[in-house]
């Protein structure tokens, strides 16, 4: 099961394995790809991944998390992505960029968010975005998703996630608005709607969402609360998407599950899946072959991510096939060197 092909749209993977996007903060102040990140990166292509997601990539200068994150906020950003592209393309895998804005978590520069309030004692009051610090960032997204099309990228993903500026809009425990950006029936959608349709006006590929599904907050949003969002977004063609990304947490101070185990946010993403048709990317500390085939086989995810695994071990997907005892992808140039991989 994890290794039969899966259609995102028109996009076909080659298998249900996924590098999700993990930073790596090794871009040089400008945002620019470094030979790092094609190592990085093609290495784990070679390693049979399906689907990699960059990491967070920042649409304005301000919007990064780091000095060193990379960036899509101008034109010189390009010719490096594109490099990043090839490389992945050149070992079989896809790839996907996921475009970011940390708004009140970002560390350099000026914060901005939702509403004035700073995410803990380390960071600065960010600024309350008025309506046109809001457009200027819809553009920026949009702008965003214009070069990723120009780079060749396969899908675009949106961070809607771990409480950076789009979630900062979506969670009530940021977003204390009045006007028509704050929340309605709990949830800020409003935002969200107007990234993704500028986003969609700019790329004709497959659009993918993050979510933290799950806030860890009596307060704040559960799975549940999801739904009516992605049904509201799914009726328009306009802002409608083709993935979503379960992740959770990271939304204020302190707002992260104390009790970790393999496969802890299934559930959440097995919550979202019946309550929509949308394809659904899941995962958190997996790395046992058997375990990720039964929530493939379970149908409570179509695809799963290996992020710290894949650090660890860029030929996990390749080993697992050998545990299988499937014969594809195998690189030619290591045939010498059979049976290539212990098992995992
Ligand atoms: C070093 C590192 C950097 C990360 N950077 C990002 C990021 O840029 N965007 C994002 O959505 N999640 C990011 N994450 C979260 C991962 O995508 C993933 O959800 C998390 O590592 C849990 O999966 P795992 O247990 O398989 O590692 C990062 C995680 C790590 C370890």
């Amino acid at each position: 099961m994890i290794f039969t092909d899966y259609k995102i749209k028109d996009l076909s993977l080659k298998n249900r394995i996924v590098m999700p996007p993990m930073c790596q903060y090794s871009a040089d102040g400008a945002g620019i790809v470094q030979p790092f990140h094609l190592v990085h990166y093609g290495t784990r292509a070679q390693g049979g991944v399906g689907l990699i997601i960059i990491f967070a990539t920042a649409v304005e200068e301000r919007g990064r998390l780091s000095g060193n994150d990379l960036g899509i906020w101008n034109d010189e950003h390009i010719p490096g992505l594109k490099s990043l592209v090839d490389i992945v393309h050149g070992f079989g895998a896809k790839v996907t960029i996921q475009l970011a804005h940390a708004g009140r978590k970002a560390t350099v520069g000026q914060g901005i968010s939702s509403w004035d309030l700073r995410f803990s004692d380390e960071y600065p009051t960010p600024i309350n975005m008025d309506e046109s610090n809001i457009n200027q960032v819809v553009r920026a997204f949009g702008e965003g998703a214009r070069r990723a099309q120009q780079i060749g990228f396969d899908m675009v993903e949106i961070h809607g996630a771990h409480g950076y500026l789009i979630n900062q809009f979506i969670s009530p425990l940021v977003n204390h608005r009045k006007d028509s950006y704050g929340c309605k029936n709990g949830i800020g959608i409003k935002f969200l709607r107007e990234i993704i349709k500028s986003v969609k006006i700019n790329f004709e590929g497959p659009i993918g969402l993050r979510i933290s599904a799950e806030e860890y907050s009596s307060e704040g949003l559960h799975p549940q609360n999801f739904l009516p969002l992605l049904s509201e977004i799914q009726q328009d063609h306009f802002t409608s998407v083709d993935l979503i990304n379960v992740s959770s947490g990271g939304v204020i101070e302190g707002g992260f599950p104390s009790n970790v185990q393999p496969g802890y946010q299934i559930d959440f993403a097995n919550e979202i899946k019946n309550g929509t048709d949308i394809s659904i990317l899941a995962g958190g500390m997996l790395r046992d072959p058997n375990k990720i085939n039964e929530i493939l086989i379970d149908k409570k995810a179509d695809l799963i991510w290996l992020g710290r695994e894949l650090l660890r071990n860029p030929y996990w997907p390749l080993q697992a096939m050998e545990q299988f005892k499937i014969e594809k992808d195998k690189p030619k140039q290591y045939k010498r060197a059979e049976p290539y991989f212990r098992n995992i």
